[in-house]
C-alpha cells in the first residue's frame, strides 16, 4: 500500500508539475486520485484489511500524500491563472506613446469663402439671406423684370430651356421679383445662388457660375443709400482705401442703372496688371429699382422706391486671390484648392 501511495504521489506530482497541464487536465486528475472514485480514496477504503499497528501510519501517510497533492494542484492553479491574465494584458496592451494617426480635414472651397464673407459683410448691415429656385419661370427671370419677350437684352443672358416658360435662371434677378412678391416694403435682403448662361468655356466665362443680389425697398430710398451702401462693402472687402466709381449704364429692371468699378486694389489707381492699366475694376451690376418692376410685384412705385445690385462671386473671387481663370474653381483639382 506504501508503494502505491507513493507511485500515485509522483505521478500526480509530475503531472501537476507538467507545463502542458492546463485547468482541464488539472480537473480530470482531482478526479482520476483524489475523487470519490479516485485511486487514493481506493486506497483508504482498503485500509480495514490491514494490521492494527499499520493502520495509523498508512493513514497518515494516505492524509499526507492527498495534502501534498492538493496543495500543489492550488498552487498550479494560481500559476495557471497568472499566466493567463498576463497573456490577457500583453495581447491588450496599448502603447499611448505610438504616434496618432492623422484624420484628413477639408476645408471650404474659395467661392463659399468668399461667398461667406460677402454675406457677413451685408448681414452686418441688416441684410437677411433669401433664396431662389435655379429652375425658374421665363416670368421671373425675364418678364417680371421689365424683359418682355423678344426684347434684346433676353439676347445677352441666353441660358437653358426646359421648357417655353422654364429655363435656368440666368441671374439671381428674379429672386428680387419672387421677394417683392411675398414680402411687403422695408425689404432689406441678399441672394446668393448658381445661375447659367448658354457661354463657351474660357478663362473668364462658364455655363454655370455664381451671383449675389441684393434689393433694398423702403419709402424714400435714393441712389445716395446704394452708393454708401457700396462703398462700405467695398472698402470692407478689398481694403479702407478703397473708392468705387459709377458709370451709366442700362439694365431693363433698373431706372437709371450704372455699373460699379472699385479703384485698383493692387496698385491703388495707377494703372497695373490687374486692372489692365485702367486704374478700376468693374465689380457689379447696380440701379434703382424701375417703377414697372415695383408694380409687377404689387408694390406701388409712388409711395415706395428701391435700389439693386448684382454681382459675380467668382469675379470677386478672382480679383480678391489673384486668380486668372475661371475654370480652376470647377476642377477640384486639390493642388489648387488646397491653397485657400
Ligand atoms: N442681373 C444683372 C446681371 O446679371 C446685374 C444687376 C442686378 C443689375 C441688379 C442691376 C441690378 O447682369
Amino acid at each position: 500500500m506504501k508503494d502505491t501511495l507513493n507511485r500515485i504521489k509522483e505521478e500526480a506530482l509530475s503531472i501537476i508539475a507538467s507545463p502542458d497541464t492546463d485547468d482541464a487536465a488539472l480537473e480530470a486528475l482531482r478526479i482520476k486520485y483524489l475523487g470519490k472514485k479516485g485511486e487514493l480514496t481506493a486506497v483508504l477504503r482498503g485500509m480495514g484489511q490491514l494490521s492494527p499497528e499499520e493502520r495509523p501510519i498508512v493513514g497518515q501517510m494516505a492524509n499526507e500524500v492527498r495534502a501534498e497533492i492538493e496543495s500543489a494542484l492550488t498552487e498550479k492553479k494560481t500559476a495557471l491563472a497568472a499566466s493567463a491574465l498576463d497573456a490577457q494584458l500583453l495581447s491588450e496592451k496599448l502603447d499611448v506613446t505610438v504616434p496618432g494617426k492623422k484624420e484628413k480635414v477639408g476645408h471650404r472651397h474659395p467661392l463659399t469663402l468668399v461667398q461667406r464673407d460677402m454675406e457677413e459683410i451685408f448681414i452686418g448691415m441688416g441684410f437677411s439671406i433669401a433664396e431662389g429656385p435655379e429652375v425658374e419661370y421665363d416670368y421671373y427671370n425675364f418678364q417680371a423684370l421689365n424683359i418682355p419677350e423678344n426684347h434684346p437684352a433676353r439676347d445677352t443672358q441666353d441660358t437653358f430651356y426646359i421648357t417655353d416658360k422654364i429655363l435656368l435662371r440666368s441671374q439671381t434677378s428674379p429672386v428680387q421679383a419672387r421677394v417683392m412678391e411675398a414680402q411687403k416694403p422695408p425689404i432689406r435682403i441678399i441672394s446668393p445662388g448658381r445661375v447659367y448662361r448658354s457661354d463657351a468655356m474660357d478663362a473668364t466665362h462658364s455655363p454655370l457660375f455664381h451671383q449675389m443680389e441684393g434689393l433694398v425697398v423702403d419709402k424714400g430710398i435714393t441712389m445716395g443709400d446704394l452708393k454708401g451702401m457700396l462703398e462700405t462693402f467695398a472698402k470692407t472687402e478689398f481694403g479702407e482705401d478703397t473708392r468705387i466709381r459709377f458709370r451709366p449704364h442700362h439694365f431693363p429692371f433698373t431706372e437709371p442703372s450704372a455699373e460699379v468699378d472699385i479703384s485698383c486694389f493692387m496698385c491703388g489707381g495707377k494703372g497695373c496688371r490687374l486692372c489692365k492699366g485702367e486704374g478700376w475694376i468693374e465689380i457689379l451690376g447696380a440701379g434703382m429699382v424701375h417703377p414697372n418692376v415695383l408694380r409687377n410685384c404689387g408694390i406701388d412705385p409712388e409711395e415706395y422706391s428701391g435700389f439693386a445690385f448684382g454681382m459675380g462671386v467668382e469675379r470677386i473671387a478672382m480679383l480678391k486671390y489673384h486668380i486668372d481663370d475661371i475654370r480652376h474653381f470647377y476642377e477640384n483639382d486639390v493642388r489648387f484648392i488646397e491653397q485657400f
